[in-house]
């Protein structure tokens, strides 16, 4: 059997049949890449979360307790040079690795590109957020004296004007050989009756899985495997659109070696009971980045003895990870959140639909659900003045206004120091 008629087959055995029909109505060149994406598809996985669409989500017995951190400005002097020095030594040895996920969308910002290609209105000139990347690996390279490997996950999408991007402005002065671009996985996305979409181009419309989808394909693009052939240990991962991100901090390292931890995340603390953000808790003694939306009111309010919100701890994707622990998680599955959206397709008759109401299931995967599958993980409060300038939305909060004052501020006081 053919590729074209091994596709087939699989399309009926999974009921979609409307793509069987389309083979007919496409050149061969066509055809061979559908049969290509065809074989590519996990139809068991995807029908699977289908299926769960439609059940009740099942309510597990949860203990939601409060989780332990420290908080970097309270770190007594000894300690904090405790840390320091075990995380520049590891840094110095050349054990450390930083990922950045670039692979989103940045749907809310509307910027056309990808996000790390958004210039910041900072200075008058402007920085784009990869060169804001780039300057903070570059600091950190200058100070310990060695050049930390940085590697970019980029979606299906997004890697060519990623690449090209990075290549016309020369990688923001980043050691070129240092720096290796891999590609998230995709899926396919289900209409409610369970049929994948067909895209303008002939092909089955898949999106990117969601950042939790970093591990995997930190294994199956080699990167992992590239890592440890470098020597390195630990692996932060952080996100592309946060303008104060420090991807190299050595108390949050050397904390989670001297502590012996697996994982390890710097957080900020939560603005207010209300703000939009997912906080860290333990829940059934494991950790968990629980979000805004399934936090009850009440534990939202909730304050410990020190006057504190216990569950506080906002997760900025700051994540710190040993390379044992990548490994572990990229052969674990992580879970699935699915979101209803509005995406168009070409129908029977070879027309696009633009839906106007959501028609359409999108199956993501999130970062801090790996969290889960460790007894601990260690927490650094940072200070969000220092820490986090987000670049969510086009206006408002988390905004590129808000992220500009937030760095300019940031750095005024840096040089006064
Ligand atoms: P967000 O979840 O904020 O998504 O990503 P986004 O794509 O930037 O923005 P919206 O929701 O469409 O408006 C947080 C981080 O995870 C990355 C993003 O690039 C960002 O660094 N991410 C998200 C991926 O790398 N892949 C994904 O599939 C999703």
């Amino acid at each position: 059997m053919n590729e074209i008629q091994k596709a087939k087959e699989i399309l009926k055995e999974y009921n979609q049949n409307h793509i069987v029909k389309l083979f007919d109505k496409i050149d061969e060149e066509k055809q061979a890449e559908l049969a290509k994406q065809v074989l590519g598809i996990d139809f068991h996985k995807i029908t699977e979360l289908y299926e769960n669409t439609k059940k009740e989500i099942e309510i597990k017995e949860k203990t939601i307790t409060q989780i332990s951190y420290l908080d970097k400005a309270k770190l007594s002097s000894e300690e904090k040079k405790k840390f320091d020095t075990l995380g520049i030594e590891s840094v110095k040895k050349g054990e450390y690795a930083v990922v950045t996920m670039a692979g989103g969308q940045g749907t809310r910002l509307g910027h056309s590109g990808p996000k790390g290609t958004f210039k910041l209105d900072v200075y008058g000139k402007g920085k784009y957020l990869f060169e804001i990347l780039a300057e903070n690996l570059k600091d950190a390279n200058k100070k310990y004296g060695v050049t930390i490997p940085w590697y970019i996950m980029t979606s299906k999408e997004n890697n060519e004007q990623t690449k090209d991007f990075l290549e016309k402005n020369n990688y923001f002065g980043y050691d070129k050989s240092s720096v290796t671009l891999f590609t998230q996985g995709e899926l396919p996305l289900v209409d409610t009756k369970g049929k994948l979409l067909i895209s303008k181009d002939m092909k089955i419309k898949e999106a990117s899985d969601g950042n939790g989808g970093t591990y995997s394909s930190l294994r199956s693009s080699g990167a992992l495997a590239d890592m440890k052939e470098r020597g390195v240990k630990w692996v932060f991962i952080g996100s592309v659109d946060n303008a104060l991100l420090k991807m190299v901090d050595v108390t949050l390292l050397g904390m989670t070696i001297d502590k012996n931890y697996q994982i390890a995340s710097k957080t900020v603390a939560k603005a207010n009971p209300q703000e939009r953000v997912g906080v860290f808790c333990k829940c059934n003694n494991h950790p968990k980045v629980i979000e805004y939306t399934e936090l009850p009111e009440k534990m939202a309010e909730e304050v410990d003895n020190n006057g504190e919100l216990k569950y506080g701890e906002s997760h900025i994707m700051c994540n710190l990870y040993s390379v044992d622990a990548i490994e572990k998680i990229s052969k674990e599955t992580l879970m699935y959140h699915t979101a209803f959206k509005k995406n168009s397709y070409i129908d029977e008759n070879g027309k696009e639909v633009i839906p106007e109401e959501p028609n359409s299931y999108k199956f993501e995967s999130f970062i801090f659900d790996a969290f889960e599958f460790f007894d601990d993980i260690a927490i650094l409060r940072g200070k969000r003045e220092d820490d986090f300038a987000p670049v969510k939305n086009k206006e408002g909060v988390d905004s590129p206004r808000t992220a500009k004052e937030l760095y300019e501020k940031y750095w005024a006081r840096e040089i006064e120091k």
